[in-house]
């Protein structure tokens, strides 16, 4: 069903210059010597003035570096946004991908404004990354991460091994130790280049199938259901620190693949196999909903793990009404009330915020319109729904509802 879309590598942006401490020039006579000092003196003071205004910051070494920029905060023209109200233990997170932000100003300050993590859309797969073996391409997930960090945005690495996107060039006809080889290699590469910088991994990615068996691929064939075990143990040997989570999709509520999964996982953490959490990726439809989704949370969360909500969006069958478009406000809140009822519950993240850029319309015939955004950026019911949700929430303080 999902096919490959090639990811054109979008340009890294480039680095701010590093300004050169201030010397005095040696052998000059005393008067000029003097005359230089009361400049550099002046530039000093009027320097650490700019500073202070414009919130540079000294390195040890004495090297000036642009602070992290922050995100402003709530003023007339920039009203509250999802990641305002957010409580401060669930991420909130889009994916993302850096050729709409080469396209699009606007598009890249809405995804820095709302929302505190992303989710590289395509950047981070395995065909997008390695196209041919060994040779990597990094540029398009280099620039979401470095986009993240300046807005002081988490980073939940999409993915390390998915059903979709193993490149061409790795052949099922290899042998067991051939493929074992060039899997173990690309997932210590990718999760060493980003070591410290990624704070989740969707490690496996839609590895069942709908009856919640393993899914028929390669590795399994090859290397046995053990695979799963044995990429986990990898992604964690090279980063210790990121959590390390089993996406799937038709997961959500109570089906007979969220069983699977759930006796997958149960498994794989009796093994001591380094799971910390389980991703639910939620591609629903606007007039369908999960079954018991707080319940089926639970359950997971009762294994000790985390949950996310990873990829959620809500597809209408076109054309797109206002009584559609309530519905699928309804079932947004949904989702995000499942969300907070459940502690384990560690990040809330959309597939895409622009009905412009989704990636429904291309995959799912006849429906469209599915997030929360509309096509000119302009804010849905759903996106009204989201924030009423967390405006309804006690304050951290305990003191009566939030922010509003
Ligand atoms: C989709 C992207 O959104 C598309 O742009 C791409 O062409 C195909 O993949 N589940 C997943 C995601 O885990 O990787 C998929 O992303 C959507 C379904």
């Amino acid at each position: 069903m999902q096919e490959r879309e090639p990811s054109t590598p979008a340009p890294v942006a480039p680095l701010p210059p590093v300004v050169a401490p201030a010397t005095t020039p040696a052998g000059r006579p005393r008067r000029a010597v003097l005359a230089v000092a009361l400049v550099v003196v002046v530039v000093a003071l009027l320097a650490t003035g700019l500073a202070v205004a414009y919130g540079i910051e000294r390195t040890p070494s004495g090297a000036a570096v642009p602070a992290v920029p922050t995100v402003p905060a709530p003023t007339a023209s920039r009203p509250p946004a999802l990641r305002d109200l957010m409580p401060p233990t669930v991420r909130v997170g889009s994916a993302a991908d850096g050729r709409w932000m080469s396209l699009d100003a606007e598009y890249g300050e809405l995804l820095g404004s709302e929302f505190d993590a992303i989710t590289p859309e395509n950047a981070m797969k395995w065909a997008n990354l390695e196209p041919s073996p060994d040779v990597y391409t990094w540029a398009g997930a280099d620039q979401l991460v470095g986009f993240a960090e300046q807005h002081d945005q988490s980073v939940y690495g999409h993915t390390l091994l998915g059903r979709s996107d193993v490149p061409r060039w790795v052949d099922p006809q290899w042998s067991a130790e051939q493929l074992r080889t060039v899997l173990r290699d690309h997932v210590t590469t990718v999760v060493s280049r980003y070591r410290g910088r990624v704070w989740a991994w969707d490690v496996i990615n839609e590895a069942l199938d709908e009856d919640g068996s393993l899914r028929d691929t390669m590795w399994l064939r090859k290397l046995g259901p053990g695979y799963i075990a044995e990429v986990f143990r990898w992604a964690h040997a090279a980063d210790p620190g990121a959590r390390l989570f089993i996406n799937d999709y038709g997961v959500e509520g109570r089906t007979r693949k969220a069983d699977g999964l759930l006796d997958l996982v149960r498994e794989l953490r009796r093994a001591g196999v380094p799971v910390d959490g389980v991703g639910f990726q939620s591609h629903l439809r606007w007039d369908e909903q999960p079954r018991d989704m707080v319940g089926n949370l639970r359950r997971f969360a009762r294994l000790g793990v985390s949950v996310a909500i990873t990829e959620l969006d809500v597809r209408i069958a076109l054309p797109e009404t206002a009584a559609k478009r309530q519905r699928q406000a309804a079932l947004y809140r949904q989702v995000l009330q499942a969300c907070l009822a459940v502690p384990a519950c560690v990040s809330f993240t959309v597939w895409g915020f622009s009905d412009a850029r989704s990636w429904i319309p291309s995959y799912h015939a006849g429906y469209g319109a599915a997030c929360i955004f509309d096509a000119a950026l302009a804010p849905k019911p759903a996106h009204a729904a989201l924030m009423d949700q967390l405006r309804r929430l006690p304050s951290p303080t305990g003191a009566g509802p939030g922010p509003g």
